[in-house]
């Protein structure tokens, strides 16, 4: 099974986001092997929700949500919290680094979205990742391992091995600047390592995905490395063509 995740972001009105999700339905062909979850912007999300029902296969897309605040109620103004979403989502995205890097998520909120989302049964999908100078000063692991540490502190080891988390390197989000799969593999190999080292033989359970300027051209290398189980893609999910090409070879590679 290959996990093909769009990120929309901020994007698209609700009429856009209604006619993506057509064009997706029109150009993507189904395949048991691929779960694809589409996060759209929270403001198209009930929309969206009503026609995927009218849709021939309701069941060829999921839906998931950028973000979720830590709390369940309160006055916590602009928040939307988990049983807010619940019934109109499986997953949900945290510690995104856009998160991390305009709204000041620190791993400690992380941390406490993650236990939110499991108390509502969300699957969430946690984003790790190295800046620029610490790849270029060869910190990548560390900071991998002191993130994961932190973020995953407040989980059971069965929540680990439900979590999906996705290595985003910050440097190779929106710039083109795509990660080299030879390290791509080893960081995926680091996670689950890190993870089965914090959580046990539950901790290596945990689903790991790459993200970072995917387009049709680089996906098939990231979807033949070992331990790769699919990818995380923002600009190019917004094309429903690029989209329905990543899809395309997902299924190709969804028996690896
Ligand atoms: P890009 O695919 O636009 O680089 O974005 C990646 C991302 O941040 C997905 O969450």
């Amino acid at each position: 099974m290959k996990y093909i995740l769009a990120n929309w972001k901020m994007h698209l009105t609700v009429a856009q986001a209604l006619l993506l999700l057509n064009r997706l339905d029109q150009k993507i062909k189904e395949n048991e092997n691929v779960e694809i979850i589409l996060f759209p912007p929270i403001s198209a999300l009930f929309t969206l929700k009503k026609q995927l029902e009218t849709l021939r296969n309701p069941k060829k897309f999921k839906f998931g949500v950028q973000n979720i605040y830590f709390k369940d109620e309160g006055a916590y103004t602009g928040e939307i919290s988990a049983p807010m979403v619940k019934d109109m989502t499986a997953y949900v995205i945290v510690g995104h680094s856009e998160r991390r890097i305009y709204f000041g998520e620190t791993d400690n909120v992380v941390a406490k979205k993650l236990q939110a989302a499991f108390r509502h049964s969300i699957t969430p999908v946690l984003c790790v990742g190295e800046n620029a100078i610490d790849h270029t000063e060869g910190h990548a692991k560390k900071i991998i391992i002191d993130q994961l540490t932190e973020d995953l502190m407040l989980l059971t080891s069965s929540e680990v091995a439900k979590l999906i988390i996705a290595y985003e390197p910050i440097w190779a989000i929106g710039t083109g600047n795509f990660a080299d799969p030879e390290e791509v593999v080893k960081m995926i190999a680091k996670i689950r390592e890190v993870c089965g080292d914090l959580y046990g033989k539950d901790g290596g359970k945990v689903k790991v995905l790459y993200g970072g300027s995917v387009e049709p051209d680089n996906a098939k290398a990231y979807l033949k490395l070992k331990g790769c189980d699919g990818l995380l893609v923002g600009g190019a999910s917004l094309n429903y063509q690029m989209f329905a090409s990543i899809v395309d070879s997902a299924a190709l590679n969804s028996l690896i």
